[in-house]
Protein backbone atom coordinates (compact mmCIF):
# COMPACT_ATOMS: atom_id res chain seq x y z
CA UNK A 1 0.00 0.00 0.00
CA UNK A 2 1.18 3.22 -1.07
CA UNK A 3 1.65 6.17 1.67
CA UNK A 4 -0.58 8.40 1.23
CA UNK A 5 1.73 11.26 0.68
CA UNK A 6 3.34 9.03 -2.17
CA UNK A 7 -0.30 9.19 -3.58
CA UNK A 8 -1.04 12.81 -3.40
CA UNK A 9 2.46 13.87 -4.04
CA UNK A 10 1.64 14.47 -7.43
CA UNK A 11 -1.62 16.15 -7.30
CA UNK A 12 -0.05 18.66 -4.71
CA UNK A 13 2.99 19.31 -7.03
CA UNK A 14 1.28 19.28 -10.22
CA UNK A 15 1.01 23.47 -10.52
CA UNK A 16 4.47 24.19 -9.12
CA UNK A 17 5.54 21.73 -11.77
CA UNK A 18 3.39 23.38 -14.60
CA UNK A 19 4.85 26.85 -14.03
CA UNK A 20 8.47 25.27 -13.37
CA UNK A 21 8.14 23.65 -17.03
CA UNK A 22 6.60 26.54 -18.59
CA UNK A 23 9.60 28.67 -17.16
CA UNK A 24 12.30 25.87 -18.32
CA UNK A 25 10.72 25.49 -21.55
CA UNK A 26 10.85 29.15 -22.27
CA UNK A 27 14.61 29.38 -21.60
CA UNK A 28 15.02 26.19 -23.57
CA UNK A 29 14.76 28.40 -26.96
CA UNK A 30 17.93 30.10 -26.43
CA UNK A 31 20.26 26.74 -25.46
CA UNK A 32 22.32 25.04 -27.36
CA UNK A 33 20.90 21.83 -28.38
CA UNK A 34 21.91 18.29 -28.96
CA UNK A 35 21.68 17.26 -32.88
CA UNK A 36 21.57 13.19 -31.31
CA UNK A 37 20.39 12.34 -28.25
CA UNK A 38 20.75 9.07 -26.89
CA UNK A 39 18.56 7.26 -24.10
CA UNK A 40 18.97 4.35 -21.78
CA UNK A 41 15.21 3.89 -20.29
CA UNK A 42 15.95 2.38 -17.22
CA UNK A 43 13.83 1.82 -14.05
CA UNK A 44 10.91 0.36 -15.38
CA UNK A 45 10.29 -2.64 -13.15
CA UNK A 46 11.38 -0.69 -9.64
CA UNK A 47 8.63 2.23 -10.73
CA UNK A 48 6.02 -1.11 -10.84
CA UNK A 49 7.06 -1.77 -7.17
CA UNK A 50 7.19 1.20 -6.01
CA UNK A 51 3.44 1.88 -7.37
CA UNK A 52 3.18 -1.09 -5.79
CA UNK A 53 2.22 -3.50 -9.05
CA UNK A 54 3.22 -7.20 -8.36
CA UNK A 55 3.62 -7.50 -12.20
CA UNK A 56 6.64 -5.52 -13.02
CA UNK A 57 5.21 -5.89 -17.27
CA UNK A 58 2.85 -2.69 -15.60
CA UNK A 59 5.91 -1.16 -15.53
CA UNK A 60 7.35 -1.70 -19.15
CA UNK A 61 3.97 -0.90 -20.42
CA UNK A 62 3.63 2.49 -18.61
CA UNK A 63 7.56 3.14 -19.93
CA UNK A 64 6.58 2.44 -23.53
CA UNK A 65 4.02 4.76 -23.22
CA UNK A 66 6.10 7.19 -22.58
CA UNK A 67 7.49 7.46 -26.19
CA UNK A 68 4.92 9.57 -27.76
CA UNK A 69 5.86 12.03 -25.16
CA UNK A 70 9.76 11.32 -26.04
CA UNK A 71 9.18 11.99 -29.83
CA UNK A 72 7.68 15.16 -29.32
CA UNK A 73 9.57 16.93 -27.24
CA UNK A 74 12.31 15.98 -29.40
CA UNK A 75 10.24 17.55 -32.27
CA UNK A 76 9.92 20.32 -30.47
CA UNK A 77 13.25 21.01 -29.79
CA UNK A 78 14.54 20.57 -32.98
CA UNK A 79 16.77 17.37 -32.05
CA UNK A 80 17.36 15.42 -35.67
CA UNK A 81 18.05 11.99 -34.04
CA UNK A 82 17.23 10.00 -31.04
CA UNK A 83 18.02 6.73 -30.45
CA UNK A 84 16.04 5.09 -27.29
CA UNK A 85 17.64 1.66 -25.75
CA UNK A 86 14.56 -0.54 -24.90
CA UNK A 87 15.94 -3.66 -24.84
CA UNK A 88 19.85 -5.22 -24.60
CA UNK A 89 20.97 -8.96 -25.79
CA UNK A 90 21.69 -9.06 -21.75
CA UNK A 91 18.29 -8.64 -21.10
CA UNK A 92 17.55 -12.08 -22.55
CA UNK A 93 18.70 -13.50 -19.87
CA UNK A 94 15.24 -12.61 -17.42
CA UNK A 95 12.39 -15.21 -17.45
CA UNK A 96 11.09 -16.08 -20.08
CA UNK A 97 7.65 -14.99 -19.21
CA UNK A 98 9.13 -11.35 -19.15
CA UNK A 99 11.21 -11.39 -22.15
CA UNK A 100 8.27 -12.88 -24.04
CA UNK A 101 5.31 -10.02 -22.81
CA UNK A 102 8.28 -7.37 -23.60
CA UNK A 103 8.97 -8.34 -27.41
CA UNK A 104 5.24 -8.43 -27.71
CA UNK A 105 4.50 -5.32 -26.10
CA UNK A 106 7.73 -3.90 -28.48
CA UNK A 107 5.61 -5.29 -31.38
CA UNK A 108 2.32 -3.62 -30.46
CA UNK A 109 4.43 -0.36 -30.15
CA UNK A 110 6.06 -0.91 -33.87
CA UNK A 111 2.62 -1.68 -35.04
CA UNK A 112 0.88 1.67 -33.37
CA UNK A 113 3.57 3.99 -34.11
CA UNK A 114 3.13 3.67 -37.48
CA UNK A 115 -0.32 4.60 -37.34
CA UNK A 116 -0.20 7.51 -35.47
CA UNK A 117 -0.52 10.40 -37.56
CA UNK A 118 1.98 12.40 -35.76
CA UNK A 119 4.96 10.14 -37.34
CA UNK A 120 3.73 11.36 -40.89
CA UNK A 121 3.10 14.74 -39.90
CA UNK A 122 6.51 15.17 -37.95
CA UNK A 123 8.48 12.89 -40.62
CA UNK A 124 9.48 10.63 -38.41
CA UNK A 125 12.21 8.24 -39.68
CA UNK A 126 11.64 4.81 -37.76
CA UNK A 127 15.16 2.41 -37.57
CA UNK A 128 15.96 -0.55 -35.22
CA UNK A 129 19.26 -1.02 -34.04
CA UNK A 130 20.97 -4.46 -32.71
CA UNK A 131 20.32 -8.20 -33.90
CA UNK A 132 17.08 -8.22 -35.28
CA UNK A 133 17.69 -12.02 -36.00
CA UNK A 134 17.40 -12.91 -32.35
CA UNK A 135 14.00 -11.45 -32.21
CA UNK A 136 10.81 -13.31 -33.29
CA UNK A 137 9.71 -13.15 -37.30
CA UNK A 138 6.18 -11.40 -35.96
CA UNK A 139 8.40 -8.38 -34.48
CA UNK A 140 10.71 -8.41 -37.02
CA UNK A 141 8.16 -8.35 -39.50
CA UNK A 142 6.58 -5.21 -37.53
CA UNK A 143 10.27 -3.61 -37.51
CA UNK A 144 9.85 -3.67 -41.05
CA UNK A 145 6.80 -2.75 -42.01
CA UNK A 146 7.19 0.77 -39.68
CA UNK A 147 10.85 1.20 -41.29
CA UNK A 148 9.29 0.97 -44.73
CA UNK A 149 6.56 3.35 -43.96
CA UNK A 150 8.62 6.01 -42.50
CA UNK A 151 12.26 5.40 -44.86
CA UNK A 152 11.43 8.38 -46.53
CA UNK A 153 11.08 11.31 -43.50
CA UNK A 154 14.03 13.25 -42.82
CA UNK A 155 12.86 15.45 -39.90
CA UNK A 156 13.88 13.45 -37.46
CA UNK A 157 15.38 10.00 -36.67
CA UNK A 158 13.80 7.32 -34.19
CA UNK A 159 16.31 4.77 -33.73
CA UNK A 160 14.97 1.94 -31.21
CA UNK A 161 18.00 -0.14 -30.02
CA UNK A 162 15.69 -3.60 -29.54
CA UNK A 163 18.25 -6.93 -28.91
CA UNK A 164 21.26 -4.13 -28.30
CA UNK A 165 24.71 -4.63 -26.73
CA UNK A 166 27.54 -2.53 -27.87
CA UNK A 167 30.25 -4.88 -27.84
CA UNK A 168 28.10 -7.19 -30.35
CA UNK A 169 27.72 -3.63 -32.58
CA UNK A 170 31.39 -3.65 -32.64
CA UNK A 171 32.28 -7.43 -33.57
CA UNK A 172 29.54 -7.58 -35.87
CA UNK A 173 31.03 -4.81 -37.74
CA UNK A 174 34.22 -5.70 -37.17
CA UNK A 175 33.21 -9.31 -38.58
CA UNK A 176 31.59 -7.76 -41.45
CA UNK A 177 34.48 -5.38 -42.39
CA UNK A 178 36.66 -8.39 -42.62
CA UNK A 179 34.51 -10.23 -44.49
CA UNK A 180 34.33 -7.41 -47.00
CA UNK A 181 38.28 -7.37 -47.28
CA UNK A 182 37.96 -10.72 -47.81
CA UNK A 183 35.54 -11.00 -50.38
CA UNK A 184 38.14 -8.67 -52.35
CA UNK A 185 40.96 -11.19 -51.87
CA UNK A 186 43.19 -8.95 -50.03
CA UNK A 187 45.12 -10.55 -47.42
CA UNK A 188 44.71 -10.72 -43.75
CA UNK A 189 48.17 -9.45 -43.45
CA UNK A 190 47.74 -6.37 -45.70
CA UNK A 191 43.92 -5.60 -44.11
CA UNK A 192 45.65 -5.87 -40.46
CA UNK A 193 48.34 -3.29 -41.21
CA UNK A 194 45.85 -0.87 -42.95
CA UNK A 195 43.40 -1.34 -40.40
CA UNK A 196 42.16 2.42 -38.87
CA UNK A 197 39.16 2.89 -36.13
CA UNK A 198 37.57 5.10 -38.75
CA UNK A 199 37.16 1.80 -41.38
CA UNK A 200 34.12 0.34 -38.50
CA UNK A 201 31.89 3.53 -38.88
CA UNK A 202 30.24 2.20 -42.08
CA UNK A 203 29.72 -0.76 -40.33
CA UNK A 204 28.00 0.18 -37.56
CA UNK A 205 24.00 0.12 -36.65
CA UNK A 206 24.21 3.47 -36.73
CA UNK A 207 26.07 4.06 -40.09
CA UNK A 208 25.08 7.89 -41.79
CA UNK A 209 24.22 8.91 -38.24
CA UNK A 210 25.85 11.63 -36.19
CA UNK A 211 27.57 10.31 -33.06
CA UNK A 212 25.34 10.69 -30.04
CA UNK A 213 25.71 14.24 -28.42
CA UNK A 214 24.16 13.60 -24.99
CA UNK A 215 23.25 10.27 -23.16
CA UNK A 216 20.23 10.60 -20.71
CA UNK A 217 19.93 7.24 -18.24
CA UNK A 218 17.40 7.05 -16.24
CA UNK A 219 16.64 5.58 -12.50
CA UNK A 220 19.90 6.68 -11.06
CA UNK A 221 21.87 4.34 -12.52
CA UNK A 222 25.48 5.46 -13.00
CA UNK A 223 26.86 3.02 -15.72
CA UNK A 224 26.41 2.94 -19.43
CA UNK A 225 25.87 -0.82 -19.46
CA UNK A 226 27.78 -1.06 -23.02
CA UNK A 227 25.37 1.71 -24.89
CA UNK A 228 26.60 3.43 -28.33
CA UNK A 229 29.94 2.02 -26.88
CA UNK A 230 32.08 3.21 -30.07
CA UNK A 231 29.77 6.34 -30.34
CA UNK A 232 29.98 7.65 -26.94
CA UNK A 233 33.49 9.06 -26.90
CA UNK A 234 32.87 12.18 -26.58
CA UNK A 235 28.92 11.96 -25.78
CA UNK A 236 28.22 14.08 -23.06
CA UNK A 237 26.30 12.16 -20.44
CA UNK A 238 23.08 13.22 -17.74
CA UNK A 239 21.97 10.69 -15.32
CA UNK A 240 18.49 11.54 -13.67
CA UNK A 241 17.12 9.72 -10.40
CA UNK A 242 13.68 9.37 -12.29
CA UNK A 243 12.30 5.96 -13.16
CA UNK A 244 11.65 6.10 -16.95
CA UNK A 245 8.00 5.76 -16.58
CA UNK A 246 7.86 8.84 -14.60
CA UNK A 247 10.35 10.90 -16.28
CA UNK A 248 8.83 13.89 -17.41
CA UNK A 249 9.31 17.27 -19.88
CA UNK A 250 10.91 18.67 -16.97
CA UNK A 251 13.58 15.78 -16.62
CA UNK A 252 14.13 16.48 -20.42
CA UNK A 253 14.35 19.79 -20.01
CA UNK A 254 16.68 19.90 -17.42
CA UNK A 255 18.84 17.32 -19.60
CA UNK A 256 19.26 20.13 -22.56
CA UNK A 257 20.04 23.00 -19.53
CA UNK A 258 23.00 20.62 -18.78
CA UNK A 259 23.96 20.12 -22.08
CA UNK A 260 23.94 23.50 -22.71
CA UNK A 261 26.17 24.52 -19.74
CA UNK A 262 28.83 22.06 -21.05
CA UNK A 263 32.20 22.77 -22.46
CA UNK A 264 33.43 20.30 -25.11
CA UNK A 265 36.36 20.01 -26.17
CA UNK A 266 37.31 16.73 -28.09
CA UNK A 267 40.45 16.56 -26.73
CA UNK A 268 42.02 20.30 -27.82
C1 LIG B 1 14.39 -0.81 -18.28
O1 LIG B 1 13.85 -1.05 -17.02
C2 LIG B 1 13.74 -1.64 -19.38
C3 LIG B 1 14.52 -2.81 -19.78
C4 LIG B 1 15.75 -3.04 -19.45
C5 LIG B 1 13.86 -3.77 -20.63
P1 LIG B 1 14.27 -2.35 -16.19
O2 LIG B 1 13.42 -3.48 -16.62
O3 LIG B 1 15.74 -2.56 -16.25
O4 LIG B 1 13.83 -1.92 -14.72
P2 LIG B 1 14.74 -1.89 -13.43
O5 LIG B 1 16.00 -1.14 -13.80
O6 LIG B 1 15.00 -3.31 -13.03
O7 LIG B 1 13.92 -1.12 -12.44
C1 LIG C 1 20.05 -1.31 -19.83
O1 LIG C 1 19.31 -1.47 -18.66
C2 LIG C 1 19.23 -1.70 -21.01
C3 LIG C 1 18.00 -0.93 -21.21
C4 LIG C 1 17.61 0.14 -20.57
C5 LIG C 1 17.15 -1.42 -22.26
P1 LIG C 1 19.49 -2.72 -17.68
O2 LIG C 1 18.61 -2.49 -16.53
O3 LIG C 1 19.31 -3.97 -18.45
O4 LIG C 1 21.03 -2.58 -17.30
P2 LIG C 1 21.83 -3.03 -16.01
O5 LIG C 1 21.70 -4.51 -15.91
O6 LIG C 1 21.22 -2.34 -14.85
O7 LIG C 1 23.24 -2.57 -16.28
MG1 LIG D 1 17.33 -1.71 -15.29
Amino acid sequence: MRSLWNRTKHVIKRPLYAAYERRLTGKARAWRKPEHIGIIMDGNRRFAREFGYDDVVRGHEAGAEKLHDVLGWCHDFGVRYVTLWAFSLDNFKRSESEVKRLLQLFEEKFREIVGDPRVHQNQVRIHNIGRMAMLPPTLQQAIKSAEDATREYTKLQLNVAVAYGGREEVTDALKRYLADEAEKGRPLAEVASEFQASHIDPYLYTNGVPDPDLIIRTSGELRMSGFLLWQSVYSEYYFCDTFWPAFRKIDFLRALRAFDLRQRRYGK
